[in-house]
């Protein structure tokens, strides 16, 4: 039985971006409601956070939450929080938005990648994208609605791949 099967506990996914305001908590968003959507929510602890600290407790960009609304996703209750290096041992799975934000959390605990072999993983959150260009999530902060848009559709085809992945590696089970 492989580590996160069924009769394990939750994997631990966490998303990473600068502020923790637009980049990772719609990926943290749109990731529990695809898994939800799938009745998988049961097998996945998720979260977020920021490697910055400006934005610690401030909710969702509102021009992030009015797209992601537009989209059924509901981003109420959410408050950004700095990414810390406990982070590193309380998930599985580390998924950054962008190269800064890969180099930063690395930063934090350079054996990252390579402790507990298989099971830890820090990664770029686009190289499950099936259109992934440079591999990152462009920071939406300073551009237009756009931008917000873009962002959102990457993250939900992204969000897709991933959890197909989760489900074939570990043997999953809806519960529908
Ligand atoms: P995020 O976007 O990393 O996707 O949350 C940003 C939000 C705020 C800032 C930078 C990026 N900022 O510099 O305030």
């Amino acid at each position: 039985m492989s580590e996160h099967s069924e009769a394990d506990r939750p994997i631990r996914v966490l998303f990473v971006c600068l502020g923790n305001i637009c980049r990772s908590p719609v990926a943290e968003a749109v990731f529990r409601d695809v898994v939800r959507r799938r009745g998988l929510g049961h097998a996945f602890e998720i979260d977020s956070s920021g490697t910055g600290s400006w934005h610690v407790g401030h909710p969702p960009d509102s021009r992030m939450r009015a797209t992601a609304e537009r989209h059924g996703i509901n981003m109420d209750g959410m408050r950004a929080r700095q990414f810390t290096a406990g982070d590193h041992s309380d998930f599985d799975h580390i998924f950054a938005m962008d190269k800064d934000n890969l180099q930063d959390i690395l930063a934090l605990d350079p054996g990252a990648p390579q402790r507990d072999g298989s099971r830890y993983r820090v990664r770029l959150f686009r190289e499950a994208d099936p259109e992934p260009e440079d591999f990152q999530v462009p920071d939406p902060y300073y551009g237009g609605d756009a931008g917000f848009e873009r962002v959102f559709e990457m993250v939900l085809r992204t969000s897709e791949v991933l959890v197909d992945r989760f489900e074939e590696e570990f043997g999953l089970v809806r519960k529908l």
